[in-house]
């Protein structure tokens, strides 16, 4: 008889969005006339841009002719895409970053729970506290994270980094030394962040340790300050200890069209062990490349049209987070992150837990939002809301709020 994976045994609970998703469908079924707004999962609503609608229509049509016919894309991605993502996502920054470091893939979702693979199964996962649950989970998957407790929420075999308001939202140094360090910058799901002078002690940190930093850069399009790096490599020494995750989920409304990239440099060795070779090998083993149209699509992120129609996009979803932020200011609630990232993150009113306010909010409000309890037992007290509805949605629910 076979034996199955039995870490996903493990595993308490469904995914927290289809938790969420399964609550508010039951809630819908059973209240059909009303009429719920939903800033729960960080989802888009705006449709993709007209240059990137164009670059769509004109690859369609190149793949029903035999001559601009493409089969399986190269292993790495088109060099046309990383070309334009190495100049303008790096090298624009003055980031030495090259093509051939540079990991097209189908978003950074799979990178982030697929990175994991490459390391060892007795390494030390760090991770901030709440943290997007997809780096904590998939080193469950693997075998990883040790024995979970009900009580506290946390995995024996897992270092928790807190961020609270009590420090800013700011990781300390851990006790123990990890291995992985996972980041996410502009922070999901408390929608603050680092500021270039602090990313840099955890590169120094990580150097020192000999660990490795995941860093995750989704939301990188909503940074708005000036002393907030836009990529780790901008930080001295990352590329000996960084891998960064980069997403069009966010900037470029890409969450139904699929495309990301990881970035593995050169310099990044174990040993005299490569990590972009290691990288290499298992994308060319495990995957077959996003399709070249959706890469063309990419390649027009990049474009003047498209850069300067995103631009108006994240200004768009930046309208609504400050929206949300000044609204629930006035109406007298403590919120955090909207500055640079495209969440809001509330203290629940009245002492009430995560979930109890989740409930209020969808029977009382009929919004939707995400219990910060999902993200980690530091989320407890906290609630996040997302920027990415329509303008009139995030009005509507701002009213509602204030009926509460
Ligand atoms: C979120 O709501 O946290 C994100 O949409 C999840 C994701 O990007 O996968």
């Amino acid at each position: 008889m076979y034996q199955i994976n039995d870490n996903y045994q493990k595993l308490p609970g469904s995914y927290l969005f289809s938790t969420i998703g399964k609550k508010v469908a039951a809630y819908s079924e059973a209240n059909p006339d009303k009429k719920i707004i939903r800033l729960g999962i960080g989802d888009v609503t705006q449709p993709l841009a007209p240059a990137i609608i164009e670059a769509l229509h004109k690859a369609v049509d190149e793949m029903g002719n035999a001559e601009t016919f493409h089969g399986y894309a190269p292993d790495l991605g088109y060099e046309f895409l990383r070309s334009a993502i190495a100049k303008n996502d790096y090298q624009a920054r003055g980031c030495e970053i090259g093509i051939d470091e540079i990991f097209v893939s189908d978003g950074a979702k799979s990178d982030s729970a697929n990175i994991q693979e490459l390391f060892a199964l007795n390494n030390r996962i760090a991770v901030c506290d709440p943290v997007y649950p997809v780096y904590v989970d998939s080193n469950v998957m693997a075998g990883r994270t040790g024995t979970y407790d009900t009580k506290t929420e946390t995995w024996s075999n897992v270092i928790y980094m807190p961020c609270t308001a009590e420090n800013n939202f700011v990781p300390e140094f851990p006790k123990e030394t990890p291995d992985i360090i996972y980041l996410c910058l502009p922070n999901n799901p408390t929608g603050t962040t680092l500021t270039k002078d602090q990313l840099q002690k955890w590169v120094d940190y990580a150097n020192e340790k000999g660990a490795v930093i995941i860093y995750d850069a989704a939301y990188e399009a909503y940074i708005s300050e000036d002393n907030v790096p836009h990529t780790i490599y901008e930080c001295d020494g990352a590329k000996t200890c960084a891998i960064e995750l980069r997403s069009f989920s966010k900037n470029a409304g890409f969450t139904g069209v699929r495309l990301g990239f990881t970035v593995v440099p050169k310099e990044l060795k174990c040993g005299d062990v490569s990590l972009n070779a290691m990288w290499a090998r298992r994308h060319g083993t495990k995957f077959n490349g996003a399709p070249y149209i959706v890469q063309r699509a990419g390649e027009a992120v990049y474009s003047e049209a498209g850069k300067a129609q995103l631009k108006e996009q994240v200004a768009y979803y930046m309208r609504n987070a400050s929206t949300i932020k000044n609204g629930l200011k006035d109406a007298g609630y403590t919120v955090f992150g909207g500055v640079n990232a495209p969440y809001i993150w509330l203290k629940t009113p009245d002492n009430m837990t995560s979930w109890q306010f989740f409930d209020h909010l969808l029977e009382d409000a009929n919004v939707v939002g995400t219990p910060g309890s999902g993200f980690g037992p530091s989320g407890e007290g906290y609630f996040r809301l997302t920027a990415f509805g329509t303008y009139e949605n995030t009005l509507a629910a701002l009213e509602r709020f204030k009926t509460l």
